[in-house]
């Protein structure tokens, strides 16, 4: 279990926050295990009837590790623990409400187009910079987002690498609401309990309901995470980390 992610239950609702703002909430292999675990466990504990995942002020996260990356392009071995957590949350059985203030990199924004209802401030900004990295899309969100949003916004947010307003965002569907900061965390919490103080069976239904049948999902994630891992080890993403890496030294 990582120390950098915090979870608790109170009032039927787990709250999952990630919790290494020093370096900007960037997702460890031991972050994506506890987060993977904590969505299980919720999804089989009757205590728990909604989710909050939550980051922290000024940064939800900056995507995974790229220090991780970086140690599985140089030969390294890179876990499963990524591809895991994604799963788990493409199954999950409950709701999940996030809060979102600042950066959002990656799957720092893909892990929310898995999420029922988004809050974000206004402070906010949604980035997933992919291809600048040699990477592709992952967590499903090559299928998910041009269903959501139409394709050319969908290229921009995930091959361009635009970074989205909490505004833009919410006008392509990825998100619910933008609140201000002083309340970003009390609306998501209302949220959450609302849902958890419904008849958890009518809402599991409505929700399985909306979602759809989710093997496409599942199939995509499994082929995005093919490419994915193949491509963390070229010479494209290899330049890339290095770069982020060595950017304090050069700049
Ligand atoms: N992986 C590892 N470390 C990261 C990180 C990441 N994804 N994002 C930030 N950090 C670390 C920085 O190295 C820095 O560590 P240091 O203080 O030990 O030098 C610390 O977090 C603060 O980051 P910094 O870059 O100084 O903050 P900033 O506000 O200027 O910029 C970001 C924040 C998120 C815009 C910038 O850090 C960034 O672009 N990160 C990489 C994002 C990314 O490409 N993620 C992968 C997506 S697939």
């Amino acid at each position: 279990m990582s120390e950098h992610v915090l979870v608790g239950i109170e009032d039927a609702v787990m709250t999952i926050r990630l919790n290494r703002p020093d370096k900007k909430n960037a997702l460890t292999r031991a972050m994506y295990a506890t987060l993977a675990a904590a969505l299980r466990d919720g999804d089989v504990d009757p205590a728990v009837r909604c989710r909050v995942v939550l980051g922290a002020p000024g940064a939800f996260s900056s995507g995974n590790d790229l220090a991780d990356f970086l140690a599985v392009a140089t030969g390294g071995e890179g876990g499963t623990e990524v591809f895991d957590f994604l799963r788990a949350l493409a199954e999950a059985q409950k709701p999940i409400v996030s809060g979102v203030d600042g950066i959002a990199v990656g799957v720092g924004t893909t892990m929310h187009l898995h999420c029922d209802l988004t809050f974000a401030t206004p402070e906010s900004v949604f980035r997933t910079p992919f291809v600048d990295l040699g990477l592709v899309p992952e967590a499903g969100s090559s299928l998910l987002a041009p269903a959501l949003m139409g394709r050319q916004r969908a290229f921009a947010l995930l091959a361009l690498g635009d970074g989205f307003s909490a505004e833009q965002a919410r006008e392509a569907g990825m998100i619910h609401r933008v609140v201000a900061a002083e309340v970003l965390e009390a609306q998501v919490q209302a949220a959450a309990r609302a849902l958890a103080a419904k008849p958890p069976e009518a809402l599991k239904i409505a929700r399985d309901l909306m979602l759809g049948p989710r093997d496409a999902l599942l199939a995509r994630i499994d082929e995005e995470s093919r490419h994915f891992r193949a491509r963390l080890t070229s010479d494209e993403a290899r330049a890339a980390f290095m770069a982020f890496m060595n950017r304090k030294q050069t700049g």
